[in-house]
């Protein structure tokens, strides 16, 4: 049998940075468990646009769907800011998630003991927090028509993005949200705002439709997602699994993260339908983006994409246990101390640069054997 294959997209700004010691942990598992990954490496976002006057070559598309997995960096960067929105990075990560259909964003937050103190919040509401945001990842607002930018007949402009969703857009995402709920505490808490949008009034429906029809024995409430919002940072370990649309899920997990420590932390999973062997398409990368105020200066703290990688181990190649050792090991990092610069603002700790954290995580994955 060949290995399985993987595609690493580092992109911009720290992608790269990141990316390099989740690279060492990939060696990792091949010398001491065996565990070998075909790996090959292209470039997303501002790097492809440098070298090939698009954020998403054609060639690099069809790697991304023909692999058992794809890693992402990060897209992304002043640089491009003045860039026809057509080549903007950010289309390359959405063309991305689009054509491989990825509509299941697994947005884990986790709040690790060690870190109960670097939450914005009180440790007592944050330390033990396990909840997993699940984020309509290829509809909605984000790729509703009509859309774009019009001249008015008197001269003014108007802006349109259009909110959209399809009965089996909602169905699909929300059984997602159920099956992880059964593997966890079997609640899930749906996300929008059905009071003011009719797309909201639809996800409301089509979610309980999903719950009464095939998931009954799991646990449904709804929210609109403004009150949710409140609720996360109020009491967030009231919540189980939430499921909620594109955009919502976009904040709302920025907003998570900040319950774990640092946005340095938070992982994720797309996911998308399964392939012919069973396994999703999916792409695995950090919530973060590229961090141009810290890029290129050996800052970036590579947990939370060395945890995509952790969640790849676990979702595409059926390898829990050895998740299991990876984020352990990277508990273990953490609780002795070491820290990347995002995790310094309080007393104490060992400082450590991205490579000297992937480094000390290597050490505790040794350590595990
Ligand atoms: P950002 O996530 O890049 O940064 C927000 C803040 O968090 C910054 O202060 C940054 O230094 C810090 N931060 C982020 N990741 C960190 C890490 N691993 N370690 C330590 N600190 C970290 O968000 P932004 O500044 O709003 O966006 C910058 C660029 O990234 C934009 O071009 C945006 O479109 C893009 N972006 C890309 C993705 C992605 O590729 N998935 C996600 C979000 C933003
Ligand atoms: C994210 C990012 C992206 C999004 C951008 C970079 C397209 O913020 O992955 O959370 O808005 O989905
Ligand atoms: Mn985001």
């Amino acid at each position: 049998m060949s290995n399985p294959s993987l595609l690493i997209l580092p992109g911009d700004g720290i992608g790269p940075e990141v990316m390099a010691e989740v690279r060492k942990v990939i060696d990792w598992f091949g010398a001491k468990r065996g565990i070998v990954f075909d790996v090959e490496e292209d470039l997303v976002g501002g790097a492809a646009y440098d070298a090939h006057g698009t954020p998403l070559t054609d060639e690099t598309m069809a790697k991304a769907q023909s692999v058992d997995a794809v890693l992402l960096g990060a897209v992304g960067g002043p640089k491009y800011d003045s860039l026809d929105f057509s080549v903007k990075p950010e289309r390359g990560l959405l063309r991305l998630r689009k054509e491989m259909d990825l509509y299941a964003n697994l947005r884990p937050a986790q709040c690790f003991d060690a870190l109960a103190d670097f939450s914005s919040l009180k440790p007592e509401i944050v330390a033990g927090l396990d909840i997993m945001i699940v984020r309509e990842l290829t509809s909605g607002i984000y790729f509703g028509e009509p859309r774009g930018i019009q001249t008015l007949p008197d001269g003014s402009r108007v802006g349109i993005n259009t909110q959209r969703y399809t009965t089996e857009e909602i169905r699909r995402v929300a059984r997602s949200a159920f099956e992880l709920a059964r593997r966890r505490n079997n609640r899930v808490c749906s996300m929008e705002k059905a009071n003011v949008m009719e797309s909201g009034i639809l996800w409301r429906e089509e979610v309980q439709w999903v719950h009464d029809n095939e998931y009954p024995d799991v646990e449904l409430s709804h929210m609109y997602a403004d009150a949710g919002a409140m609720q996360l940072v109020r009491w967030p370990k009231q919540f189980d699994v939430i499921v909620t649309d594109n955009l919502f899920g976009d904040i709302l997990s920025d907003c998570a993260a900040m319950l774990t420590g640092s946005l340095g932390m938070l992982p994720s999973a797309s996911l998308g339908a399964p392939m012919a062997n069973g396994r999703p398409k999916a792409l695995y990368e950090p919530v973060h983006g590229s961090a141009p105020d810290i890029a290129g200066q050996g800052k970036a703290n590579p947990c939370a994409c060395i945890l995509s990688f952790a969640m790849a181990l676990r979702y595409s190649f059926d390898l829990g246990e050895e998740a299991t050792r990876l984020e352990k090991a990277v508990q273990n990092v953490l609780d002795d101390g070491v820290r990347t610069a995002d995790l310094m603002q309080k007393e104490g700790g060992t400082p450590a640069s991205t490579s000297q954290m992937g480094d000390a995580i290597v050490a505790a994955l040794d350590a595990s054997l």
